[in-house]
């Protein structure tokens, strides 16, 4: 007897025929608790299609049950969560750019042969196997057509015989769905095979889910930052104070050679400092690396000084000294040398070149922190001034935030001046001596480039932990060396141990490279993986281009570099699970395994 309803009490009898009949079929590799949820979803559903075949003692012995709107079901389907247990997996499915559309395309199939098109069925055909020779199949197949039919259906389709395979295929080859040549032959071995492609593609990539997306950067803040921050926050002392003075006293024992250090709200104030201090002005030139953050360029414009780009070295992607040497004439007063990456530049060699020019050195070392050159720690006294950043993706970080270190009193003199209106006392200071606030006298005009004291209770942790977080940064960038090596890349020069502040790992895609820089970056995107590019060379900025006249030929290097550069994730949290798929997903978009 042949119906076209079951109820709830039918279900597990349900699952278990489907089982029975199609131990391979995808649905009953993904267990008979989906299975029952499989059948209590067409319960109730309007545009179900369901009939039932029922021995004469009431047992199920067959069912058939399809939708006249595919895509109506699944998504009420998943709205109710209906998978259950594998809900994520199929949604992560869904939300696989790759597989979504078309999966969505199929399920918006109405059974004509165009998608979208009114009339069709999506269908599941079971039989018990010990009831077929009796001809159950056949006749439930001919009543659910039938049934259909009579729901308006303009074209139904079970896929159990060639005929119905091959309409099948028409429509999966119109929606370009990969089924299209495995269908012709058995559907279970088939929609296994199809299934567990998918499924692993969603596992792979679970790209799309925000949980699990690999970000390019993240803050290492813990318990301690949190903790000191809300412990400024009770002192009732926000702005520059006790934990600013703190913050630089404990930077410069940090490293070490007598310094002074200056807190300041961001690495660019710090730098402009710098080169207020060295008494720059219009008229002279100062020359800057192109390969690097407009910072480094626009602070020398503020003095109304030139700012001279200069092309870098193809290995390091410092500084070319050579190149520097070529761009040094009467007018050229200072150099900005970028430790790009974290990797220190040659510290000797800057020397030996500004000494034999008579050049002012301001080292650019917002990457840089911290991190040894030549057994000297970067900012140990050197030049005339080193400026670190605390943005929020650098090595330590105080939200936003910078330090200028100095080794010339009178450069820290007049930077502190500066730093705060050109206020002859700072603020601590003014709240806190016999003095009254009020009496103080601006004996130039300044700048606001004070650092709050919340930010400076996050820095003094955080410096208390760069040394551990870079190790943590260069284990990862030795994982990515030892897992790259074989690609069509060139890795980033450096050691791990110390010589090295990590802040970026970059790799340079070969031109042989199955895909470019930009569709690299999209591919790693598309599986989860956030990215960046560092940088676009000043000289391709509109502002420096137009202003200075300058052209891609006359910085060779960076030119041809900026096309290959990909930053990869870079952080000390990172787990060894996020390294691994970036790992996974840089090889697979090279072609490798
Ligand atoms: C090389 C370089 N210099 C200077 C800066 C400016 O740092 P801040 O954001 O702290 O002003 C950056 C920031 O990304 C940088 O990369």
């Amino acid at each position: 007897m042949i119906t076209h309803a079951y109820s709830e009490a039918d279900v597990p009898a349900l699952a278990d025929l489907h089982r029975r009949a199609f131990p391979d079929f995808f649905l009953s590799r993904l267990g008979v608790g989906f299975l029952r949820q499989f059948y209590l979803g067409y319960i109730g559903d309007p545009d179900a299609v369901v009939s039932v075949a029922r021995a004469e003692d009431g047992r199920v012995v067959g069912v058939c049950v399809g939708t006249t709107n595919p895509s109506g079901f699944f998504s009420r389907l998943l709205k109710a969560r209906f998978f259950g247990f594998v809900g994520a997996s199929v949604r992560a499915i869904l939300r696989t750019p790759r597989v979504a559309p078309r999966l969505l395309a199929a399920l918006a199939y109405r059974g004509d042969g165009a998608p979208g098109q009114e009339g069709a069925l999506l269908s599941s055909l079971c039989v018990d196997p010990e009831a077929r020779s009796a001809g159950t199949g056949r006749a439930l197949e001919g009543a659910w057509r039938e049934r259909a039919a009579q729901l308006g259906a303009r074209q139904a389709f079970l896929t159990t015989d060639a005929a119905d395979n091959d309409a099948v295929n028409r429509f999966y080859e119109r929606c370009g769905w990969c089924l299209k040549d495995q269908f012709v032959t058995s559907r279970g071995r088939a929609m296994n095979r199809y299934w567990r492609d998918l499924t692993a593609t969603a596992a792979s990539t679970t790209a799309t889910d925000p949980s699990s997306f690999v970000p390019f950067a993240r803050p290492d803040i813990g318990e301690a930052e949190i903790e000191a921050v809300v412990t400024a926050l009770r002192s009732g002392w926000l702005t520059t104070g006790p934990n600013c003075a703190a913050f630089e006293q404990e930077f410069a024992e940090f490293l070490g050679g007598g310094v002074h250090a200056l807190a300041v709200n961001s690495a660019t104030a710090g730098l402009h400092l710098a080169v207020d201090g060295l008494g720059l002005g219009p008229g002279d030139e100062v020359i800057v690396p192109t390969w690097t953050f407009t910072s480094t360029a626009e602070v020398v414009r503020y003095t109304g000084a030139t700012p001279v780009m200069v092309d870098v070295d193809p290995v390091t992607l410092n500084l070319d000294l050579a190149a520097a040497e070529r761009a040094v004439n009467p007018r050229t007063r200072a150099v900005i040398p970028v430790h790009f990456a974290g990797l220190p530049l040659d510290r000797a060699a800057l020397t030996t070149f500004a000494g034999r020019h008579g050049l002012r050195t301001v080292e650019d070392a917002a990457h840089a922190f911290p991190v040894s050159s030549q057994g000297r720690l970067v900012g140990n006294g050197e030049s005339d001034a080193v400026v670190f950043s605390f943005y929020a993706t650098k090595t330590i970080t105080t939200g936003e935030g910078g330090m200028l270190v100095t080794p010339d009193p009178e450069l820290a003199t007049r930077a502190r001046t500066m730093r705060l209106h050109g206020i002859n006392r700072d603020v601590f200071d003014r709240y806190h001596s016999q003095r009254p606030n009020w009496q103080y006298d601006v004996v130039a005009a300044g700048y606001k480039y004070n650092l709050t004291d919340t930010a400076a209770a996050m820095g003094r942790v955080q410096l208390g932990r760069a040394v551990a977080m870079r190790e943590a940064r260069a284990r990862i960038a030795s994982s990515y060396h030892e897992s790259f090596g074989d690609l069509p890349v060139t890795l980033p020069v450096g050691g791990f141990s110390g010589d090295h502040a990590w802040h970026l790992y970059i790799l340079r895609l070969h031109p042989d490279a199955p895909l470019s820089r930009d569709d690299f970056v999209a591919e790693l995107a598309r599986q989860g993986i956030g990215t960046s590019v560092h940088f676009t060379p000043l000289h391709m900025l509109s502002q420096w281009r137009d202003s200075y006249g300058l052209r891609n030929e006359d910085f060779p290097v960076a030119t041809d570099v900026f096309s290959q550069v990909v930053s990869l994730p870079l952080f000390s949290t990172m787990t060894d699970a996020q390294v691994g798929r970036v790992i996974q997903a840089t090889r697979s978009a090279l072609g490798e395994p």
